[in-house]
């Protein structure tokens, strides 16, 4: 069993080292960040195991972590005695709070709030348990990093460093006989450092899961939407297949699928938001006559284009997104058209590796062979805009902007409002559903006040700017705050390469 438990780190903005913050003293580290009621209570929302068993901190100190694993009805099996798997789950945990305690002044994204940008992670890469005795009362967990130890994590971590740490655990009986000894391996790195090689780099399997998340929940989302409107894909020999939940569960997979039910359970509009983004967004689609291009930006597991394959049979698809993204999407276009006997009716697409934090995304558009800045080009920026800055969707958008010359390209894009970020807003579920996202590593940070303002500073006009409420005709206010806009191009030209 692998767990990810991921730690926020305040980082330099300019240095590659990960800097300690002096001001947090072991004190203050405790009260805010590593007491154990706080982190039984946070480790039971994330792991909800733990809760069923009732596992609980009972004691930490700097590098040592102690944990209680009762023997209760859920826990014993038919001998009366642990589980034993059990044991290696309480040693999980143990050891990985005696590694954080380490990380002085750095809270766990997954665990507490942060930002991605600012968070590290860790997750167990092999154990070796030895049950020495049976467990027949309430099992104490003692783990404690020695010095030594304790001082190279701390010191590889904070210099951005790979950290491998091998720390130990005992269980001890309440006779005070050793019950379980356990050897655990742990990988931790601040995430920054482990995405700066998201596009060409050679990434950990935990961190591909990781930027597959938020592409996979979505199509977790939109299964779960009401298919009455669906459309249905046609094969090159004429079969009709539906695109349905059964693709979007396809592409979701158990993983996405888990998620987005967690997440519907914490804001139960959610599906309805991501169902009338959709429909609003292929109604749009297939509202602009002879569209040549169609633009995915952070394409993810969007199959809009086997969906509206009649819109846009003749014209060209060009899918963008982060590497370990694109061959995710690959993976699902190629299950399906076995699906159908390899005879999936799809446009031309093309898939451009890209970064939206790093590259100039206009220019490797222009560079693309198959793209033409003056062809009628439809840009989709969908699901994306709340996860970057203002400055980062304006760098993003306006450099898109300059490769839109025929006066019929459009963008369109869905944003949160800025009380969305802000929690200002009247339905605590949306703030709670935002938190549950930043726990996962995928932090809501822009909503525009004004999106057509915001689209003019792109260099683009708003054309169309509704609320999934207005949208939907519905009187729930929660819908109201989220919103769809389509931009078209300036009247002024800005300054054009
Ligand atoms: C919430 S998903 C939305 C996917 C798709 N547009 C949809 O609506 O189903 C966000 C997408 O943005 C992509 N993404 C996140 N960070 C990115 C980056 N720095 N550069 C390019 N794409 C990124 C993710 O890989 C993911 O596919």
């Amino acid at each position: 069993m692998a767990t990810l438990i991921r730690f926020t780190h305040q980082m330099g903005a300019t240095m590659a080292v990960i800097k300690s913050d002096d001001r947090n003293s072991w004190e203050i580290d405790y009260a805010q960040r590593v007491n154990p009621e706080l982190m039984t209570r946070l480790l039971h929302q994330a792991v909800p195991v733990l809760k069923w068993t009732n596992w609980r901190i009972t004691r930490v100190g700097p590098g040592m972590c102690e944990s209680t694993l009762p023997l209760a009805v859920e826990t014993t099996n038919q001998h009366g005695t642990h589980q034993a798997a059990l044991i290696s789950l309480s040693a999980d945990y143990t050891g990985g709070m005696a590694l954080t305690t380490l990380l002085t002044g750095t809270p766990l994204t997954g665990i507490h709030r942060g930002s991605p940008d600012e968070s590290a992670s860790l997750w167990l890469v092999g154990m070796d348990v030895k049950y020495e005795n049976p467990s027949t009362s309430h099992l104490r967990g003692v783990s404690r990093v020695d010095p030594k130890t304790a001082q190279r994590i701390r010191t590889r971590y904070f210099a951005g460093q790979v950290v491998l740490a091998t720390i130990s655990v005992e269980f001890w009986s309440e006779s005070g006989e050793r019950v379980a000894v356990a050897v655990m391996r742990y990988f931790a790195q601040a995430t920054k450092r482990l995405l700066e090689h998201r596009v060409g780099g050679d990434l950990s399997p935990m961190t591909k899961l990781n930027l597959k998340t938020s592409a996979r929940i979505i199509a977790g989302l939109r299964s779960m939407t009401d298919h009455s409107t669906s459309t249905t894909i046609t094969t090159s020999d004429g079969k009709r297949l539906r695109l349905d939940q059964s693709h979007d569960k396809v592409a979701a997979g158990t993983h996405g699928l888990l998620q987005a039910q967690r997440l519907q359970k914490v804001l139960p509009q959610l599906a309805a938001m991501v169902g009338a983004r959709t429909r609003h967004c292929d109604q749009f689609l297939k509202s602009i006559g002879g569209i040549e291009q169609l633009v995915l930006l952070g394409a993810g597991l969007d199959m809009r284009p086997l969906r509206c394959v009649d819109q846009l049979l003749g014209s060209t698809v060009f899918e963008l997104d982060l590497p370990v993204m694109l061959a995710e999407r690959q993976h699902v276009i190629d299950l399906l058209e076995a699906e159908c006997g390899g005879a999936l009716r799809a446009p031309e697409r093309y898939q451009i590796a890209v970064d939206f934090l790093q590259d100039d995304v206009g220019q490797r558009l222009r560079d693309h062979f198959a793209f033409s800045d003056t062809a009628v080009t439809l840009v989709i920026y969908e699901g994306c805009s709340m996860y970057f800055d203002e400055d980062q969707n304006r760098r993003l958008l306006t450099s898109i902007r300059q490769r839109l010359k025929h006066p019929a390209s459009r963008l369109w894009m869905d944003c949160v409002t800025p009380a969305v970020i802000s929690e200002g807003t009247s339905d605590p579920n949306i703030h709670e559903f935002v938190n549950q996202m930043e726990l996962i590593g995928e932090k809501f940070v822009y909503g525009p006040a004004d999106p057509e303002a915001f689209l003019r500073s792109c260099g683009f006009v708003c054309a169309s700017n509704v609320s999934a409420q207005e949208f939907l005709g519905s009187i729930d206010p929660t819908l109201g705050e989220y919103r769809f806009v389509v931009g078209g191009r300036d009247v002024v030209e800005l300054g054009e390469r």
